[in-house]
């Protein structure tokens, strides 16, 4: 009996050190030490032995589980920490390996030259404002002072959707949405950025689609030297600190008068060169004094309140503030020229 109790110790020690996983030790476990195990079994025999050999066997029977049990624990212990380790090693990362980039975006050119605008005219107490880009002819035309058979709506080929409805042809329809809403009462001080829509054939200058901003100051006393104050102002802004503009007459029919908006050359300052076409000045929008007829359409007493008004071409500023060549780069979605305003 003492035989086979050492016998099964060996067996079962041994099994226990072959064990590759914690499953492989557990059935061990289950095989030798379990009730039905072959320990017990032996046991069982003892009826058969002497009452001084009994206590004996007794006491050899429990060191045998022992061993085995502690033959376990060593195991399960040592299986515990080599999987720890395996873990370690397979999840370890080296911190100074270089990581991999992120590409960011970048700003449109476009959205940039309506954001360094509109913060300008925040800061002088202007709201920025929208409207609908599918306009009624009352506002695109009429409520500016062009009624239906008027001549200067060639100047502004359009796409019609309706007999009265179509892509407005300039941001100036917001003025009269606008003044609507103040019901007569100034101070009204908006830009309104926005897509404009007219017929024309797409070349380096030209798209059927562009933007503006349009900016509307409404109030009493209003006169023409606020309206050069204000786009003086812009103009250094946009295009330099030393930068002059000059008013030339022109015609709107929606202001009275109506003044072309230029700037000194900021490449020549001025002397002459290819940029301002050896003028030494630039074009750069339409404005002039809202006319009554646009202040009293809109509900505004044009004895009470007057206006200066203005227009600008989005992408012309862009163009010429960025030196860009072609309008149509701003339609074409070319990573290669979009990245290239990242600081600006
Ligand atoms: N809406 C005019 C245009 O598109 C520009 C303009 C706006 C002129 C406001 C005067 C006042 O050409």
């Amino acid at each position: 009996m003492q035989e086979q109790l050492k016998q099964l110790e060996k067996e079962a020690v041994a099994k226990v050190e072959g064990a590759q996983s914690l499953k492989e030790v557990n059935d061990v476990r289950v095989a030798y030490l379990g009730k039905k195990g072959p320990i017990t079994e032996v046991l069982r025999g003892m009826g058969k032995l002497s009452a001084e050999e009994r206590p004996k066997m007794g006491a050899l029977a429990n060191e045998v589980r022992e061993t085995i049990a502690a033959a376990i624990a060593e195991k399960n212990a040592r299986l515990e920490e080599e999987e720890v380790k395996r873990k370690l090693k397979e999840q370890t990362i080296d911190v100074t390996l270089p990581g991999s980039p992120v590409k960011t975006g970048s700003k449109h050119p476009l959205t940039i030259v309506i954001e360094d605008i509109e913060d300008l005219f925040i800061s002088m107490g202007y709201s920025v404002e929208e409207g609908p880009e599918v306009e009624t002819d009352y506002y695109n035309f009429e409520a500016l002072n062009l009624p239906k058979d008027h001549p200067a709506r060639d100047m502004q080929d359009s796409f019609y959707i309706t007999e009265d409805t179509l892509m407005r042809t300039q941001t100036s329809p917001v003025q009269t949405r606008t003044m609507e809403k103040h019901k007569g009462k100034g101070p009204v001080k908006i830009i309104c950025p926005g897509k404009v829509y007219r017929r024309d054939n797409d070349d380096a200058t030209h798209s059927h689609q562009f933007m503006q901003i349009e900016g509307l100051c409404v109030d009493h006393n209003i006169s023409m030297s606020d309206l050069k104050g204000t786009l003086e102002t812009v103009a250094k802004k946009m295009f330099g600190e030393e930068r002059e503009i000059r008013l030339r007459p022109s015609f709107f029919p929606f202001t009275e008068p109506s003044v072309e908006v230029d700037v000194s050359c900021f490449k020549c300052g001025g002397k002459g060169c290819s940029v301002c076409k050896q003028t030494g000045w630039i074009e750069i929008l339409g404005a002039g004094m809202v006319h009554p007829n646009v202040l009293e359409m809109a509900g505004f007493d044009s004895k009470q309140y007057q206006g200066f008004a203005f227009g600008m071409g989005v992408e012309r500023i862009a163009m010429l503030k960025y030196g860009i060549d072609d309008i149509r780069h701003f339609y074409t979605n070319d990573v290669r020229f979009l990245s290239q305003f990242k600081q600006a």
